[in-house]
């Protein structure tokens, strides 16, 4: 038995997987812990997807709903899914056998942003949570919890859910404690009060989960890593994006707008989004820091340049690779990084007050700068809208970047309108290609087309942007924003039909 169960009374509560799997039942929703590959539950998952699979053997259905943080690894979505054992998914979900269900229309899928979902729950709005299955990395003595590599919505699991099923996971280093801060002062209008975080270095809670031990039903113990894709390395594409935005910045500190530190950055998930903080590490830019939803790669090299001060975030994000590096050396690493609940490191409140820099991935954005970060040729789901939405808006400057073609070419993420939209021009305020970087602040919608056709898009779809553009500004019903409804996601269709959006 490992010593990090220090509660006495929860000792006699060890059991395994397959007992606690068992205490799951068909139908039943189930809130789990986990946040981009990070702290998440990895034995009971698996052991209750084994049970999925022979209910189903013997015909009888199984399937739970399962709410999470955000993505979980492939022991959690991946078996499950694999299992079919998922009626219903939410927020937001990466794995690729869990996207293919869900874009085959067999499973439920919930995209949310990721600061209303704790509020949600709270609400009432999602339902009744029956059971929390929650990966910590220790029991203290008076039974308060020590969270994981991820913090994301566990807080609010353990306190709304019936019963509570707790991975205590001895792999993660124990110099963990004492980097989070759980933030207990939350409350639904109209008792909500100003949340007291003046900076994002401030710690404005305290560094563990609490739990009423009578919920505890069963506890797991394990002793695994997070099992996270490596990052693809930084191609001439992402650097030249990184090149045009340090650019900008530096650009944004010589006219004034922004402080020679910066402001408080935030990084989204994805290998460009990764990229571009490498990049930081080799610009003129000192003392940062970040207030973000992530850590990645980007993020701990930047740290370890020297380069970055601090970072708060509700997870880390990271290879492998980086997950070792950062376990092994973890005492080093804590007083420099803050995890929080993702309803803290997602409020809207702070990130307008903070007034972050957001730089997020998207999928394709239209000639004026609506944005779609989620739904391949408008109805396919790539990941979800994450923390982008809860980032963009209230931003301080809203940064979206992408190379301007995907698929070999095939497809154009500029395109004369955007097939879905998760953030709407107002919410856009700089767009950042491969090609160049079009600022969009105080543009109206005909001065945003011609510059974003004209920084952003892929030589290969500028003549085509430019001749739907010209006709548009003809013949459009309001010229406002010129638009041919009739043609405008043309492209989209002839992608559907032939493979390639070129004509
Ligand atoms: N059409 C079709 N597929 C596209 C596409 C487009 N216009 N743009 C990107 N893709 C595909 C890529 O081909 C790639 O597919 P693959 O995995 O099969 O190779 C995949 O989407 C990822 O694209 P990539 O270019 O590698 O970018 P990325 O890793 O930076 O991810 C997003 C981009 C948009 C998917 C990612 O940023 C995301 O999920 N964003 C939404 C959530 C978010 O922003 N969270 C952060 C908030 S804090």
């Amino acid at each position: 038995m490992s010593d990090r169960i220090a509660h006495p009374g929860l000792r006699s509560r060890i059991t395994s997987a397959e007992e606690a799997a068992s205490l799951i039942q068909n139908g039943m929703t189930v809130g789990m812990s986990g946040f981009t590959g990070a702290g998440y539950p990895k034995a009971v998952p698996t052991a209750l997807a084994a049970r999925i699979q022979a209910e189903h053997a013997e015909g009888r259905p199984m399937r739970v709903k399962i709410w999470t943080g955000a993505s979980t690894g492939p022991e959690l979505d991946g078996a499950l899914a694999s299992a079919d054992g998922i009626e219903l998914r939410l927020p937001y979900n990466s794995d690729p056998i869990a996207r293919e269900r869900i874009n085959r229309g067999e499973m439920d899928y919930l995209d949310m942003h990721l600061s209303q979902v704790a509020p949600m729950a709270w609400q009432g709005f999602l339902g009744k949570l029956d059971i929390a299955v929650i990966e910590v990395t220790a029991i203290l003595p008076d039974g308060s919890l020590v969270p994981s590599s991820s913090v994301g919505n566990n807080k609010t699991w353990l306190d709304r859910a019936d019963a509570v099923i707790l991975e205590v996971n001895s792999w993660q280093n124990p110099a963990l404690e004492g980097m989070h801060d759980i933030y207990y002062g939350t409350a639904l209008p109209p008792h909500r009060v100003p949340i007291p975080l003046i900076r994002p270095d401030d710690r404005i809670g305290q560094p563990t989960l609490l739990c009423d031990p009578d919920k505890i039903v069963a506890i797991v113990e394990t002793d695994s890593p997070d099992r996270n894709a490596p990052f693809t390395p930084p191609d001439a594409s992402a650097q030249a994006i990184a090149g045009h935005l340090l650019e900008f910045l530096g650009h944004e500190v010589k006219m004034r707008r922004l402080p020679a530190k910066l402001l408080p950055l935030q990084s989204g998930v994805g290998n460009i989004a990764n990229a571009v903080l490498t990049g930081l590490i080799d610009g003129p830019f000192h003392d940062l820091t970040a207030y973000t939803e992530v850590i990645q790669d980007g993020m701990l090299d930047l740290l370890d340049s020297g380069r970055l001060r601090m970072a708060s975030a509700t997870a880390f994000s990271l290879s492998p690779d980086a997950a070792h590096r950062l376990n092994a050396d973890m005492a080093r690493y804590r007083d420099r990084l803050i995890l929080r609940p993702q309803e803290i490191s997602n409020h809207p409140e702070l990130i307008r007050r903070l007034g972050c820099i957001a730089m997020n991935g998207l999928i394709e954005a239209d000639i004026y700068g609506n944005v779609n970060s989620t739904c391949v040729m408008g109805s396919r789901i790539q990941n979800g809208i994450g923390g982008s939405g809860d980032f963009a808006r209230n931003a301080y400057v809203s940064i979206f970047m992408t190379p301007s073609t995907a698929k070999g070419g095939k497809i154009s993420a500029i395109v004369p309108q955007a097939s879905h939209v998760d953030h709407i021009m107002q919410d856009v305020a700089v767009l950042v290609t491969e090609q160049g970087l079009a600022d969009l602040r105080g543009l109206s919608p005909r001065h945003r087309a011609r510059l974003v056709i004209d920084r952003c898009a892929h030589p290969d779809y500028r003549d085509a942007l430019d001749d739907y553009y010209d006709r548009a500004l003809k013949g459009s019903f309001g010229k406002h924003a010129p638009s041919l409804p009739g043609e405008s996601l043309s492209w989209h269709q002839r992608f559907i039909e032939t493979g390639s959006m070129r004509p």
